[in-house]
């Protein structure tokens, strides 16, 4: 990140904004539904680690960790990065005094993407290279919270504990959607899990959050969001027996797409639904019909 980049930033960190006079909402969820989480100064160990998520997510990321979670289930930041994500879950944890107990697990391959150079990591890394050291240098303060997984998330097994707050940041191809469906929404706990995609208000290229969190809508209630990126989910009924499919939006029909996509559109309207449709064009454009079994 560039020093006016950073400098600017270090101000941002000291804005509260100003909160409407109104009483807070008694229970955590309610306050998560109000979006309470949006008058929280940004969380002070963000200020020097660079990160892709805007200063609202990781408001939200902190409060989640700080004000909702009740130690039920582990947390899972699913796509790390640099530590963006880790250290606004592992603040909010501090702030409740919590030491020495790896809660958040931490996923990410640790290799520079060649997009990323001259933007979020330093041009003179080669495309490829490790960013393990990087991670490790800007999560050092929480490090006694984390258990890193590194390497491609699709080759993990999950320890079985319970999750209570599931961050998703890593679906960028339905293969890993797919595998986190399967493999990890089987542990969330019913009335209590949090789900955030991440991903799920921008660009054009997610339509898969949308085709699956649409076809398992009936067991989320959507909370709240960050206007653009971020949505927020809680597990409201469970998964029975068989409900979680393997490979849920690789063996789809297009017109089951179709379908689910159109449903998950018309709960938008202006600029998101705009990107929802977007991302429902360019899905149908580039998924491999002709290559389904
Ligand atoms: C958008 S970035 C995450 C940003 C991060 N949450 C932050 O706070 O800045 C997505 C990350 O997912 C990782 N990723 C993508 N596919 C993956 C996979 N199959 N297994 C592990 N990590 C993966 C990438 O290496 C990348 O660091």
């Amino acid at each position: 990140m560039s020093q006016w980049r950073r400098q600017v930033r270090a101000r941002l960190q000291q804005v509260v904004r100003w909160r409407p006079a109104r009483r807070v909402p008694a229970t955590p969820i309610e306050r998560l539904r109000q979006k309470f989480w949006a008058f929280r100064p940004v969380p002070g160990p963000s200020a020097n680690v660079q990160t892709m998520l805007m200063l609202d997510e990781l408001r939200l990321l902190e409060s989640l960790t700080d004000d909702y979670w009740s130690d039920s289930g582990l947390i899972v930041d699913a796509g790390c990065f640099l530590g963006g994500s880790t250290v606004a879950m592992a603040s909010g944890l501090r702030n409740r005094g919590i030491a020495d107990r790896r809660i958040i697990h931490s996923f990410d391959l640790f290799r520079v993407e060649d997009w990323t150079r001259g933007q979020h990591i330093p041009k003179t890394m080669e495309a490829g290279a490790s960013t393990r050291h990087l991670f490790d240098h800007n999560i050092a303060d929480f490090a006694d919270l984390v258990v890193v997984h590194e390497g491609d998330i699709q080759n993990e097994a999950w320890c079985g504990e319970p999750i209570e707050i599931l961050f998703i940041d890593i679906a960028k191809h339905w293969s890993v959607c797919d595998w986190i469906t399967s493999n990890l929404f089987q542990h969330l706990i019913p009335g209590k899990s949090i789900v955030v995609q991440q991903d799920y208000l921008c660009h054009w290229w997610n339509a898969w959050l949308h085709i699956t969190m649409e076809y398992y809508s009936d067991h989320f209630e959507r909370l709240c969001d960050t206007e653009y990126n971020s949505v927020v989910y809680l597990l409201t009924r469970p998964f029975p027996p068989g409900a979680l499919q393997p490979d849920l939006v690789a063996n789809m029909s297009r017109e089951q797409h179709i379908a689910l996509l159109d449903r998950a559109a018309s709960h938008w309207s202006s600029e998101q639904l705009d990107l929802m449709r977007r991302s429902k064009a360019n899905f149908l454009e580039v998924f491999p019909y002709d290559r389904q079994p």
